[in-house]
């Protein structure tokens, strides 16, 4: 099964992403994550990468387009994965649904999670991650065990340099120009799921789970 987890920058989409990986055992593919490890590794693409993050901006299509069909078309993809962050643009969906469709495979689902932007605000404000997992913490709604330790993997926690108020009100409007547009691309194949993000966790991983199971013939 294909999922894509869609929302603004701090709905959920890397917390949810988790969940589901675990429950239905498929990979989590986050861009985000690929790039921020590509630029730790400081290759070309995580060097290029970095000037559009920096400023809460789209790294280009064509960069972001072979990174995901690179690691799409590694084994531990063939029964399914769930993208986060990816697509954001109607080429990056279009391009998606060819390189699937080469394979005889689709998007089962995308599913939108839906959070005012007041709230996408106080959520990445709080934000630490794991350097090494990339799990995601809030200091207020879900802290770690030990402080500034990942529960899962024992690795540093740290804030995201594009979390300051400044670059995430940029990627907050990004977010509406450039991806809401992609929401009409999905829902007119009858794969377009609204989630209501602004409840807990489990609350929203239970909506999620349900409308996939409901999917499923
Ligand atoms: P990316 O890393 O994808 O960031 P984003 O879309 O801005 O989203 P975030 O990761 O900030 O938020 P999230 O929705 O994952 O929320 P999370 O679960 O962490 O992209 C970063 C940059 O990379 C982009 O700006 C762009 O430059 C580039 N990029 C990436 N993909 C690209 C693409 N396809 N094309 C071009 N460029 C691309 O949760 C947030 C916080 O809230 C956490 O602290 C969490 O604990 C907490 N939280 C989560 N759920 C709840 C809840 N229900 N209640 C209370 N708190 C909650
Ligand atoms: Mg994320």
């Amino acid at each position: 099964m294909y999922v894509i987890m869609l929302g603004a920058p701090g709905a959920g989409k890397g917390t949810q992403a988790d969940i589901l990986s675990q429950e239905m055992e498929l990979p989590h593919i986050a861009s985000g994550d690929l790039f921020r490890r590509a630029l730790e590794e400081r290759t070309e693409v995580g060097l290029l990468a970095k000037k559009y993050m920096d400023k809460g901006e789209l790294v280009p299509d064509g960069v972001t387009v072979k990174m995901i069909v690179e690691r799409i078309n590694q084994s531990n993809c063939a029964p399914g994965c769930i993208f986060d962050g990816f697509p954001r643009t109607l080429q990056q969906a279009k391009v998606l649904d060819e390189a699937l469709g080469k394979e005889g495979k689709n998007i089962d689902r995308a599913i939108y999670i839906q959070v005012p932007n007041e709230e996408l605000v106080k959520r990445l404000s709080g934000r630490w991650l794991c350097r090494r997992c990339q799990t995601p913490y809030h200091m207020v709604n879900s802290p770690p065990r030990a402080p500034g330790k990942c529960d899962k993997c024992g690795g540093e926690l740290y804030q995201r340099s594009d979390d300051k108020e400044e670059t995430v009100k940029d990627r907050i409007s990004v977010f509406f120009n450039q991806t809401v547009p992609i929401l009409d691309y999905y829902q007119e194949q009858g794969k377009l799921v609204r989630v209501n993000g602004n409840q807990g966790m489990q609350g929203v991983a239970e909506e999620i789970i349900s409308a996939l199971k409901a999917g499923i013939k």
